[in-house]
């Protein structure tokens, strides 16, 4: 397990003075943070984080209230431009200063209350701002189109139609819009803030199985939860930051429930879970 704070075995200073998180795989990732720190006024949020997202893994970021993990995600969504640090993109440097930006890259994000637009219909919000036209007209047809093909290539078949306002949706439906739209715009890179904390069972299951088939599709996906269960079926990765700090980061073989709870709770752990391959630091 890496774990990250004052490494030791073999893990380097990083550029925020964490120890240098190893990619879980040899591969280079698809985003790679390195010591990214943002302050708003004498709150320091993130101290120095260092963050893998690898293409066709599911990252879940987990943490305590206020560990910082919303403000993390709207740094990688340019909504927070960090104060310091390095972000890597296909390992190329790039800075990520708006959503613009983010978008531009192919980093869509899906938060809980935020995402759509309520009084639109499914088609007007998966294609808001960014709408087909037939010369000057709006081309509905190839719109619904590429809605439905989309939704149907995720197995969402729940809603009666796309037609539909997303205020008469219900929240795993909302969710599943969301997502369908980031999939649809050729996203790389999918972060989710809590995309089920608001969900009945049924419906949290059917996020939780839309969030597999974005891996599936080769997709980065970073996923914001408290749920452990969810997590522990979800991820691939488990990454955890403690007051800003991001203090554990590895396979989620690394972890049980123990010592994911243990790293969430006080900032580290004393036990030691199954043998990942990589790198293993010490506090
Ligand atoms: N816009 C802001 N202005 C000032 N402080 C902020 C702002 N956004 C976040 N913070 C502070 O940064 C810290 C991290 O907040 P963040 O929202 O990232 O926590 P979180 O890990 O997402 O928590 P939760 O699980 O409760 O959603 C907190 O101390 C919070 O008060
Ligand atoms: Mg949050």
């Amino acid at each position: 397990m890496t774990v990250t704070g004052t490494g030791e075995l073999g893990s380097a200073p990083g550029p925020g003075g964490q120890a240098l998180a190893k990619a879980s795989s040899d591969a280079e990732p698809l985003l790679r943070l390195r010591g990214i720190s943002k302050h708003f006024g004498a709150v320091q949020a993130l101290f120095g984080v260092d963050l893998d997202l690898p293409a066709g893994q599911v990252t879940a970021l987990c943490g305590d209230n206020g560990a910082g993990k919303s403000v993390l995600t709207k740094t990688i969504a340019g909504i927070h431009p960090p104060d310091h640090g390095e972000m890597l993109w296909e390992g190329k440097p790039v800075h990520i200063r708006s959503p613009r930006d983010a978008a531009s890259l192919g980093i869509e994000t899906v938060y809980q209350d935020l995402a759509l637009a309520e009084n639109l219909d499914i088609v007007q919000n998966m294609f808001l701002g960014r709408e087909r036209l037939n010369r000057f007209m709006l081309n509905e047809d190839s719109m619904e189109r590429a809605a439905a093909e989309t939704l149907a290539g995720l197995h969402v078949t729940t809603v009666r139609s796309i037609r539909q306002p997303v205020s008469t949706l219900s929240g795993g439906q909302r969710q599943s819009v969301a997502v369908a739209k980031a999939v649809m715009w050729n996203s790389k890179l999918v972060l989710l803030d809590e995309p089920t904390a608001a969900l009945g069972v049924a419906q949290t299951r059917m996020v939780l199985d839309l969030i597999k088939r974005l891996k599936d599709h080769g997709l980065a996906v970073m996923v914001i939860s408290h749920n452990l269960n969810d997590i522990f079926e979800v991820a691939d990765r488990i990454a955890v930051l403690h007051l800003g700090r991001m203090v554990a980061q590895d396979r989620v073989s690394a972890f049980d429930r123990q010592s994911a709870v243990d790293f969430m709770t006080t900032g580290g752990s004393a036990r030691e879970v199954g043998t990942s391959g990589s790198s293993l630091g010490r506090n």
